[in-house]
């Protein structure tokens, strides 16, 4: 490697006895860098395209709080909406009026929104969803894909692997075989398998979940015709259609994933963007199915810091930015120069290598391709992305900690950052065997 060995001995430090404290260290677990191998970076500071570790290391930030900073690490506007909102208090545990303002953005800009609860994660989004499918229609089983991720909730850890994919099997000690068996996986883009499913468990399906991009098995996009598909699979089998927008929401596009492709669900899963960089999800969708949420009816979900007004004042600022004009057409013009330029790299230096990116969302695999599923991702030659992951850290560009997670820019990367990446993956590149 020609760069500079970073100096990370606080990081190392503090990751040490972090270990003691937390399992592996960390609050979550990709975090500990088990996939790309290396010492985890303790950090410190974020601003704007960039993020400082405790040793006073300098990165070009990729991972964007896993999405969330899209409009820059700690944007002036955000902050110092969050200290007037501060000096009111944290949470009330009541009703405030920013809970409006964001449920009104959020419902003019997401087609398929027509009412929407706040919630405070994405895996609580998602959990809470699932169980309305399940209120809504009065049938227990759901399709996902594999390779999708819908937060952590026991439904949602099945293996998403081929053989024991369809049979429901836990993905996670603690999750009883007895919670997974009612969900079914299907290969990602695969229309056929989907209706195979449905043909198998006539009316028993409460409805289709996924990523409309996919963001957990690394940057993958929906075939041509596949989201159409599910549409009308679902339709004529009385099930509903949920897109899980956690990451995709106000990031592809201002109206999400949904916008971009036009095609609308019955219900949407929200996280990340719309809080701005505090913990907020959401799910909405059709009014006569919002409507059976408690208190408007019976099925029941709450949440004592849900809708506080500081998540929602982050969210709301967040959101505020995003609509000014030509938010999303910058954000496709840097990240589409990003990526184009690291497969010219990656070509000049002879590694194998595909990838895309849509709006301020990409990623790349080392591998030649076409990626349509997460089998087709799991080609990826991992063990090169785990040196590629090291090098580009010692040349001061921070990547998400593994292969399978999807890249984000924000509003803050400029020619200045994006040119300065591509040299390092040259230099990085050049160094790694083919
Ligand atoms: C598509 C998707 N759904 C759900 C989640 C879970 O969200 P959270 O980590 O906020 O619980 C994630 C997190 O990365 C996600 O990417």
């Amino acid at each position: 490697m020609t760069a500079t060995t970073l100096n990370t001995t606080k990081s190392t430090e503090i990751f040490t006895a972090a270990q003691g404290l937390m399992p592996g260290g960390v609050s979550s677990p990709v975090r500990a860098f088990k996939s790309v191998g290396g010492q985890p970076i303790v950090f410190d500071r974020v601003n704007g395209a960039y993020i400082w570790d405790v040793d006073g290391n300098k990165y070009i930030d990729y991972v964007g709080t896993w999405g969330p900073a899209i409009c820059g690490h700690a944007h002036p506007d955000v902050i110092s909406a969050l200290k007037t909102t501060l000096d009111n208090g944290t949470s009330f545990g009541a009703p405030c009026a920013q809970e409006n303002l964001l449920a009104e953005m959020v419902i003019s800009a997401v087609p398929s929104i027509e009412m929407v609860r706040f919630v405070n994660s994405g895996t609580e989004a998602c959990m809470s969803v699932l169980r309305l499918m399940r209120a809504f229609t009065g049938r227990d089983k759901i399709i996902k894909f594999e390779g999708c991720y819908h937060g952590h909730a026991d439904m949602f850890l099945v293996k998403a692997g081929s053989g024991v994919a369809t049979l429901g099997l836990p993905d996670s000690p603690g999750v009883p075989k007895t919670t997974t068996a009612n969900t079914l996986t299907a290969p990602y883009n695969d229309l056929e398998a989907v209706k195979k499913l449905f043909e198998e468990n006539p009316e028993q399906i409460a409805g289709v979940i996924l990523e409309p991009v996919v963001g957990n098995s690394g940057f993958l996009p929906p075939d041509a015709g596949f989201l159409e598909g599910l549409r009308v699979l679902t339709e004529d089998n009385g099930a509903l259609l949920v897109f899980d927008e956690v990451m995709t929401g106000f990031r592809i596009a201002y109206g999400g994933a949904q916008a971009k492709f036009n095609v609308t669900p019955d219900l949407t899963t929200l996280g990340k963007v719309i809080g701005g960089g505090l913990p907020v999800g959401a799910y909405g969708g059709r009014k006569d199915i919002m409507s059976m949420v408690a208190p408007a009816g019976p099925m029941y979900q709450a949440g004592t810091l849900s809708g506080n007004p500081l998540a929602m004042t982050a969210g709301i600022k967040t959101l505020e930015i995003l609509n000014r004009e030509g938010q999303y057409e910058y954000l496709e013009k840097v990240t589409s120069k990003l990526i184009a330029g690291l497969l010219d790299v990656a070509k000049e230096t002879g590694h194998a290598a595909c990838g895309g990116s849509i709006s301020g969302m990409f990623g790349f695999f080392f591998t030649e391709g076409p990626v349509h599923n997460f089998d087709d991702a799991k080609k990826s030659d991992t063990a090169k992305f785990g040196k590629f992951h090291r090098g580009m850290l010692e040349h001061g560009v921070y990547l998400a900690p593994s292969q399978f997670e999807a890249g984000f820019t924000s509003l803050s990367h400029t020619d200045v950052e994006i040119d300065k990446t591509i040299d390092a993956a040259k230099k990085v590149m050049s160094s790694l065997e083919s």
